[in-house]
């Protein structure tokens, strides 16, 4: 490090709660300050890791009735749409902006409609918005539970807005790369490990590089519809067993090996608020198939993760602009960004409040998106074609 770079006053460089350093963009530390965030003993703040697996598994406490706000929404959003300057379909299958409205001055009712908007639509975008963390989180607690994390770093005094930057990741040993190994994160959906993980999910991106660091979101309706309806009845009582991304100390045997925290979810979930059914799986975070040996269900679950990560009509990939929050449904998506940014710029950095939802569930009135939409189901093809025989 140079001496120059170590100007603290230029936002260049920032110290953790737990004295490393990391790059911060001067821009992430103004909304910092303007939103009044202490961040003289440290930024982010880490709190203290549970003890053991069993704690880091009580974390949450009880479990609770999800009230989901989209249940209570005008399907029209007249609300929501009449006060947007423009809303705009990014794809057919996945994405929605909304141009001319400020997250920070929603009205319940418009709060309820961006609700369904989102289970609808899988991801939202706001572009240019003037949210605090503290606006954010009150956000999230009108669209569930927000999450919060044992250890991950997160905004002083905040619990609840978990930090996001890839500066901060390095500090600990995760860089990001072009050469890991396709160039972006591994796909995923965040905290499926949760006995009720999140379903709004918000990332305010504040500050980024001016061209790369896009993310890719991709539609679980989407994928659950290109399934043939015999592989789905053969998902549909079928649980994944999904880990956790940290790792805790084991109780029985505290000074062996630390260990995830692994739960089991139905593999295809049902919506709560659209009544769609979702693919549920993500390469990162599940890691077997309850009832099945592992070298069981990997192929199965490769078959899945492959319709799910090469679908381009199941996906949107976006490009941010600092100022922007995204809204997606951690519930219906799985999510990667793409690590084209390493080579400098400004540190991306982004504050995310993850409302967690309903314990998960496959309901046998479950139905596909396509079919709720009257869409053609399109064709299944049993036979594959060898050129020239037939
Ligand atoms: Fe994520």
């Amino acid at each position: 490090m140079t001496a120059a770079a170590k100007i603290t006053n230029n936002g260049d460089v920032n110290v953790t709660s737990l004295g490393k350093e990391f790059r911060l963009a001067k821009r992430t530390k103004d909304r910092l300050l303007a939103a009044g965030i202490d961040i003289s003993a440290g930024y982010p703040y880490y709190p203290d890791k549970p003890k053991d697996v069993s704690l880091a598994g009580q974390f949450r406490g009880e479990a609770w009735e999800h009230d989901d706000p989209g249940k209570r929404a005008d399907p029209e959003k007249k609300a929501l749409f009449g006060a947007a300057e423009k809303v705009v379909k990014l794809t057919p299958n996945i994405g929605t902006e909304i141009i001319g409205l400020q997250l920070s001055q929603l009205t319940d009712t418009q709060k309820d409609e961006l609700a369904l908007l989102v289970a609808e639509r899988t991801v939202v975008f706001f572009r240019d918005q003037d949210i605090t963390p503290q606006g954010q989180l009150e956000l999230g607690a009108y669209l569930g539970r927000p999450e919060i994390h044992p250890s991950a770093a997160r905004v002083p005094g905040l619990p609840g807005v978990t930090v996001i930057s890839d500066e901060l990741a390095r500090t600990y040993g995760v860089n990001i790369d072009f050469q890991s190994p396709f160039g972006t994160q591994e796909w995923h959906t965040d905290l499926t490990h949760e006995p009720q993980p999140p379903g709004y999910t918000h990332l305010h991106l504040d500050a980024g590089p001016e061209v790369g660091g896009d993310t890719y979101w991709a539609s679980g309706y989407t994928a659950y519809d290109k399934l043939s309806p015999t592989l789905r009845a053969v998902l549909d009582p079928l649980e994944g067993l999904f880990r956790s991304e940290h790792l805790y100390p084991d109780p029985e045997n505290p000074d062996g090996p630390r260990k995830p925290i692994i739960t089991a979810h139905p593999l295809i979930r049902t919506h709560p608020v659209t009544g769609w059914k979702s693919l549920f799986v993500n390469r990162r975070y599940t890691v077997g198939i309850k009832g099945l040996k592992a070298a069981d269900s990997a192929p199965l679950l490769q078959q899945l993760y492959d319709v799910y990560e090469h679908s381009l009509d199941a996906q949107l990939r976006w490009k941010w602009t600092p100022g922007t929050s995204a809204i997606w449904d951690n519930r219906v998506s799985i999510h990667s960004a793409v690590y084209d940014y390493g080579d400098g710029g400004e540190p991306r950095h982004g504050t995310r409040v993850s409302s967690l939802a309903e314990v998960p569930f496959n309901s046998p009135n479950g139905v596909s998106r396509r079919a709720a939409l009257g869409l053609d189901p399109g064709k299944i093809v049993e036979v594959k074609k060898v050129a020239g025989t037939y």
